[in-house]
């Protein structure tokens, strides 16, 4: 029986896989082996491979092209980025340089769409999407950047008292989205989400504070599912309702024409992940032409704020086994210099499950083991993948190191461990890589280095 890590892979997956490759015992990410890259640049490492992200962007507007192309659907698509997936600039970069436009969720979001329009990066026409329940300094941006004539800035309405202050401090006429608040999935801890107007009330809402107000028009109905998109009965159930919404308002309000059908387009977790992205995109738009036609109502626009599945697989990151500790006869564990916790905080808060693949040594034999991490959390540990309630890794070689990568990991660890400040356990956030390539020609910039002492102690008051 071959038992080596190299005919496990093999043997499970369809392997090659698109955008890994081996060269002997050495795993390739788009190309680049990864213990070269950790060799120039050290461990842990977090790299986020730039192309990736412009190609999900192609990739959705050419789904979207497609669908509405072969349905024959008379409306546009506009692809959004939603920033809280992850606020780095050089993900904006990459996102406004693909002429993407842009959702938000908080005032300090304004503060970056603002630092992109000062540095000539953001466009006064593009659409930001202002998503989330606003506190006074949100709401006041909002309205400076309406004033100053940012006409596609569209506030998304999260209840029903918003509009007034945008009565009072927006000078002419703007337009705005009201966010639905969709029933939520039957196992979930609530019955309807707390975000967005209830359904029952946003025809009676739009009819008593929208259609008598000089200066607002609404534009757009938004429409967010938790569980992300989905080929489930429950979204397409909540799909309908909200289509059905769409031509209720649309009977009365002769300016809305855009649908929002929000972020949640999957990322892959494991190497055995199927997901028919062009599959959905053609029936999400089918359902939504079948139902208008129904109607008599014209098909809306479509935006979609896509967070996950524009950033995720654009990132992973590399750490190196310390060394092994068996701590009882069948426990084994491979302690790793970095934390779980800290750096993919969704392992530890969501049981989030990551691509996990060995970057060297793949001629060794394999063997099951547990992932340790540095802070002594009990929780800081990976011990199972997506596909399977184990994991196995080479056996460690002397005088060898054994590097682990795992992949798909560039949305919201960051926005959720916070990037620098304090960590647990102190144990600093990692040097940033952005690798880009353009022809062949591959291009490595250190975003920044590893987190020091020095910055933790400062904020430490120490
Ligand atoms: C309103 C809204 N839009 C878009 C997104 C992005 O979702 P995803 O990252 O799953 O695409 C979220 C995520 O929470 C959201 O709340």
């Amino acid at each position: 029986m071959k038992n080596r890590y190299i005919d496990l892979i093999v043997q499970t997956f369809d392997w090659p896989v698109f955008d890994l490759s081996l060269d002997k015992d050495e795993l390739l990410v788009y190309g680049i082996k990864v213990s070269d890259i950790v060799e120039r640049f050290g461990s842990p490492l977090k790299v986020f491979y730039l192309p990736k992200i412009r190609g999900q962007i192609d990739m959705a507007r050419t789904l979207f092209a497609y669908a509405m192309n072969k349905l024959d659907y008379k409306g546009t698509y506009t692809f959004c980025y939603c920033t809280k997936s992850s606020h780095f600039s050089f993900v904006l970069d990459q996102v406004l340089a693909m002429e993407g436009h842009l959702e938000t969720s908080s005032a300090f979001d304004m503060y970056l769409i603002k630092s992109l329009f000062d540095n000539k990066k953001l466009p006064k026409d593009r659409f930001i999407l202002c998503n989330g329940y606003k506190v006074e300094e949100y709401k006041k941006m909002i309205s400076d950047f309406l004033n100053a004539g940012f006409d596609n800035v569209v506030p998304i309405l999260d209840n029903m008292d918003e509009i007034d202050y945008y009565n009072a401090h927006v000078e002419q006429s703007f337009t705005l989205g009201l966010r639905i608040a969709a029933e939520e999935e039957p196992n979930f801890s609530f019955y309807t989400s707390r975000l967005g107007i209830r359904y029952k009330d946003l025809k009676s809402f739009y009819l008593q504070k929208i259609r008598p107000n000089k200066k607002a028009n609404l534009k757009m109905l938004h429409f967010f599912i938790n569980t992300g998109i989905r080929d489930t009965a429950y979204y397409w159930n909540e799909l309908n309702k909200c289509i059905q919404v769409y031509c209720d308002l649309w009977e009365v309000c002769e300016t809305l024409d855009s649908l929002d059908i929000g972020g949640g387009f999957p990322v892959a977790n494991s190497l055995n992940f199927e997901f028919d992205y062009e599959y959905m995109v053609y029936e999400i738009l089918s359902v939504i032409k079948a139902r208008c036609d129904d109607r008599g109502v014209p098909v809306p626009n479509i935006f979609t704020e896509f967070g996950s599945y524009t950033v995720a697989e654009s990132a992973f990151n590399i750490f190196t086994v310390l060394g092994e500790k068996d701590q009882n006869d069948a426990e084994r564990w491979y302690m790793v210099n970095g934390s779980f916790i800290n750096s993919m905080p969704d392992v530890w808060a969501i049981d989030q499950r990551y691509i996990l693949l060995a970057a060297n040594n793949w001629e060794n034999e394999y063997q099951r083991v547990n992932l340790g991490g540095l802070t002594c959390d009990s929780m800081d540990y990976y011990n199972s993948e997506a596909h399977l309630n184990q994991i196995f890794l080479p056996k460690l070689s002397r005088g060898k190191n054994l590097h682990l990568i795992f992949l798909n990991t560039g949305a919201y660890q960051e926005s959720l461990s916070g990037y620098g400040g304090i960590k647990h356990c102190l144990i600093p956030a990692s040097k940033i890589l952005l690798i880009d390539q353009v022809d062949g020609d591959y291009s490595y910039q250190v975003f920044r280095e590893a987190q020091r002492p020095q910055g933790m102690l400062e904020i430490l008051g120490y």
